[in-house]
């Protein structure tokens, strides 16, 4: 694999990053185009209903990346400018230590069925004393999943005391799901099961349905960050404190770890994954002990680097849904050529804590308007019509000015007699 360490690469033009990848043999002449060629409507079509048209995003490279002695090279999609830079800059801080290590990920989901109108204690004895003979009863509804090695193989059970005063026995059927995300797969399982928990214990199944909550998934990752490329200590020591924070401030958790989901969203959405299912999974494993908190910890080691820990679970396939069928998310696993589900969870692990650190640096340091005022800038220059070789001019003589607007852009188009782009 070739270094993902690439200095420079936002300075190239568009044409010149997809040749560069070309020249390293990470994208053939196919995958090039099908990351700029739009999806066909035909193909949108068949995804979602009553179709009017499609919805694009950019898809940026994160550089600098080594996950468990392997360069990667990470595609995110995202629509908002300063997270794949940051991404970038966490991993460049991780890279002289060895980059990120990452553990975890089985592919395990969880099915439920909620019983109700039921002894709940007398239904989980009786469910658990058959627990073996009811896995039995469960088949793959394709054949597909079984032939990969996956399938059902542990039932636990639980009473819940809901608030109407009502017993309820859950009933939590384990699945390994191997590369998909499983969730058709797991559902199906809840569906099979329920009529048989009911004929046993004469309760009524009112849900079947995955959990969210994939705690099984759960992945740690973590890495050492150079002290000096971050700022120096006090801005490691700092980042620790903003991490106490985060874990004392739910307030301020829920931003913090909308930072880390910032990396971790970005992978899962460019590889045709279900970001929202990854999202509820992280954000009610940060309230998994009673109160929301960070998903990161940190510390500063005896030579005075930084070490983070994120530890999520991030619940992702690489077969089934749009992973396959969507070119761009094909190109996308194409481009990060990782093989497994586990793999690819592990790889948006270790770009969630690198996006944590960088936003954490920026707002112990500078602040993160100053970075966020400099891309608003640009992206304002380009909305006023400023020619595309113009742009950075323009955007560093607003943020100077301190005044950062259309108006402000053509202004200074018009002292210094750029001609503005029509629409
Ligand atoms: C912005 O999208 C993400 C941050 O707010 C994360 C954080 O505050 O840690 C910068």
């Amino acid at each position: 694999m070739p270094t993902s360490r690439l200095p420079g690469f936002y300075k190239k033009s568009l044409d010149e990053r997809l040749e560069h990848l070309q020249s390293i043999e990470l994208l053939d002449d196919a995958t090039a185009k099908a990351l700029l060629n739009p999806v066909p409507i035909s193909l949108l079509d068949e995804f979602s209903e009553n179709v009017i048209g499609r919805f694009s995003l950019p898809l940026g490279l994160a550089t600098n990346f080594t996950i468990d002695e392997e360069d990667i090279f990470v595609p995110m999609a995202t629509e908002e400018s300063s997270v794949i830079a940051a991404a970038s800059h966490g991993a460049k801080a991780a890279r002289g230590h060895g980059g990120f290590t990452t553990t975890g990920a089985k592919p395990q989901m969880i099915a439920q069925v909620h019983l109700i109108d039921v002894d709940a204690y007398q239904a989980q004895a009786q469910i658990e004393a058959i627990s073996d003979e009811l896995l039995d009863l469960l088949h793959d509804p394709d054949g597909s999943m079984e032939k990969r090695g996956g399938g059902p193989h542990t039932l636990r059970t639980r009473v819940h005391h809901l608030s109407n005063e009502e017993e309820c026995l859950t009933v939590h059927i384990i699945a390994n799901v191997q590369d998909a995300m499983g969730a058709n797969y797991v559902n199906s399982l809840a569906e099979q099961l329920a009529p048989h928990l009911a004929e046993i214990t004469g309760g009524r199944p009112i849900l079947r349905i995955l959990s969210n909550l994939a705690t099984h998934r759960t992945v740690v990752a973590k890495a050492t960050f150079d002290a000096e490329t971050l700022g120096g200590a006090q801005i490691a020591h700092d980042i620790v404190t903003a991490n106490h924070i985060a874990n004392a401030d739910p307030h301020r958790a829920a931003t913090h770890n909308k930072g880390i989901l910032n990396g971790i969203t970005a992978v899962v959405l460019s590889t045709g994954n279900d970001t929202r299912a990854v999202e509820a999974a992280a954000h009610a494993y940060a309230a998994r002990k009673g109160q929301y908190r960070a998903l990161t910890e940190y510390h500063v080691t005896p030579e005075g680097d930084l070490q983070g820990r994120l530890e999520v679970p991030i619940p992702v396939g690489t077969v089934g849904g749009a992973t396959r069928s969507h070119p761009q998310a094909k190109a996308a696993l194409g481009i990060l050529g990782v093989k497994t589900a586990q793999r690819l969870s592990q790889v948006a692990a270790a770009v969630g804590l690198a996006q944590n650190v960088a936003a954490l640096r920026a707002l112990v340091a500078e602040g993160i308007q100053e970075v966020h005022m400099a891309l608003h800038a640009v992206n304002l220059a380009r909305e006023a019509g400023i020619p595309s070789e113009r742009v950075e001019e323009i955007a560093d003589a607003m943020v100077d000015m301190g005044t950062v607007s259309a108006s402000a852009a053509r202004r200074l188009a018009s002292q210094k007699g750029i001609d503005i782009e029509a629409d």
